[in-house]
């Protein structure tokens, strides 16, 4: 497989798909092809509208991106018209940007959907081979104008650098828990390390107990697969500025003691969906070589339920020092990330504090599945994420971290409580929750993606991975002043 930028179009290519926007030169930019007159009629560029004709010895495709389409709707448009056609495509499949007027730009975002339409979710299935594109020996040609081939290439190399990682994320995300487990996510992180030149250190359940991650060691007492505590650090000499990135990494969350309803409890396998956000962009900062020095703290463990399992009203330690009663068993996420907040604070110091975790039911009742709730104590971190997140698509929206919601977590026998056992400001009073680990940090933000990064798609009849996080943090990261 493999992505090149060429200047014309080449007759290797049996098939040539061309883009375009819904605008106003539509009618002109359809005037060089034959039957033009027909083509305006029935092809009005919306989104994922397809319409194919033969030209000589070559299969046409024209593909509609819709009005003023956007870096995710790129993605969109791209990744669907792939993954539904990648059985048919033959091996030389040119994608001609020229006659549409795509700007080169847009490049990474074309090439990222077309290599994520070639994922597939078929990986247990013992008939018929998923069908692929990439898999084979194919090439996609992309054709711009010899002036912009440079910056088209840096493009085309993201896009496919971007989408590798997310699929691997995404493969992370959607295994189910008796395929994955914190220590294969430890796995997967050294491994990674080692491919793309970063650091990794992977703790055992001895050393967590050595290091007094008891919020941690809490949360895995009724699982028989012991938990890891995951640090990775990826330094670039030219970075100036330490961020932090924590993520929830719950392999599978039953609820513990205070048992999830079973209706949509397979769905938590996905439960790690902060984790695979912090290592995908680890993984993508290092092949992209950002000038940014990124560390990540993964705390991971399954929340299962047996005779040794936490219960409710039982009262744990922390890393802080900070006692905390548990008030219900199926608020772990945040005991674990507890623990990951306060340590990385005290052996790293990070200027900006980033956490991130399939946190609360409450944000997905409350946002839905389009952004994620995005909690913060500092203004310009507040704004350049929300920017980053409308550019990318991932969105975020701010929801207050007031202190009115703090005596919710008062306790009677400890220092704090994990559940205020109310059915209101449930996401609120879990970032609150954290508050009291990040040590009044000033540059600290957390985000809740419970509703984002398991959603519908093409993929599949039911939620899978949408890698959310990765574009949003890369973005994030590559355009801090
Ligand atoms: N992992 C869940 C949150 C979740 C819900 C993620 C739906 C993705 C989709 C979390 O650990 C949890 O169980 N939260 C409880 C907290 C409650 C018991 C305080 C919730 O939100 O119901
Ligand atoms: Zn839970
Ligand atoms: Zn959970």
């Amino acid at each position: 497989m493999k992505v090149e930028v060429v200047y014309q179009n080449t007759n290797t290519a049996q098939t040539v798909i061309y883009l375009f926007r819904q605008e106003d030169t539509l009618i002109e930019r359809l005037q060089s092809f034959p039957f033009a007159d027909f083509l305006v009629q029935d092809f009005k560029a919306e989104a994922k509208q397809t319409h194919l004709f033969y030209q000589g010895n070559q299969k046409v495709f024209f593909l509609g991106l819709g009005k003023s389409p956007k870096e995710s709707d790129y993605i969109k448009v791209l990744r669907s018209f792939f993954y539904k056609q990648k059985k048919d495509l033959p091996d030389t499949v040119a994608l001609n940007l020229t006659l549409g007027g795509i700007e080169t730009e847009w490049i990474s975002a074309i090439v990222n959907g077309v290599v994520l339409g070639d994922y597939d979710l078929g990986l247990y299935k013992t008939e018929g081979i998923p069908p692929t594109f990439f898999g084979k020996n194919t090439s996609l040609q992309i054709v711009v104008e010899e002036a912009n081939a440079e910056l088209a290439q840096q493009q085309a190399f993201r896009g496919e650098a971007t989408a590798w990682t997310q699929i691997r994320i995404m493969d992370l995300m959607n295994a189910p828990s008796n395929k994955k487990s914190p220590e294969s996510l430890g796995d997967w992180a050294l491994d990674s390390g080692t491919k793309y030149g970063y650091l990794v250190k992977v703790y055992d359940e001895i050393e967590c107990a050595e290091m007094g991650l008891q919020a941690l060691l809490g949360v895995s007492a009724g699982s028989k697969n012991p938990p890891r505590f995951i640090v990775l650090e990826y330094k670039h000499p030219e970075a100036t500025q330490k961020i932090g990135l924590v993520g929830k990494g719950v392999t599978f969350d039953t609820g513990g003691v205070s048992l999830k309803q079973s209706t949509n409890m397979h769905y938590m396998k996905s439960d790690m969906g902060g984790a695979a956000a912090v290592l995908g962009t680890i993984e993508l900062a290092a092949k992209l070589q950002l000038p940014v020095h990124v560390i990540g703290v993964i705390p991971s463990t399954e929340n299962s339920i047996d005779g040794l399992a936490l219960k409710p009203g039982d009262v744990i330690g922390s890393f802080s020092g900070k006692t905390i009663e548990v008030i219900d068993t199926d608020a772990e996420g945040r005991l674990i990330l507890a623990d990951g907040l306060s340590y990385i604070i005290k052996n790293f110091q990070p200027d900006v504090l980033i956490d991130l975790a399939t946190l609360t039911g409450s944000c997905v009742a409350t946002l839905g599945y389009h952004a994620a709730g995005m909690f913060t104590n500092n203004e310009k971190l507040a704004a350049s994420l929300y920017h980053s997140g409308q550019q990318t698509g991932e969105k975020l929206w701010r929801l207050p971290l007031w202190d009115d919601y703090k005596d919710e977590l008062k306790s009677d026998v400890a220092d704090v409580k994990n559940f205020h056992g109310k059915p209101f400001a449930g996401a609120i009073v879990a970032a609150k929750f954290l508050e009291v680990f990040v040590d009044k940090h000033p540059s600290w933000a957390h985000l809740d993606i419970a509703g984002t990064a398991f959603g519908d798609s093409e993929f599949g009849t039911m939620k899978s991975s949408t890698a959310y996080g990765v574009r949003l943090l890369i973005e994030w990261l590559r355009t801090r002043g």
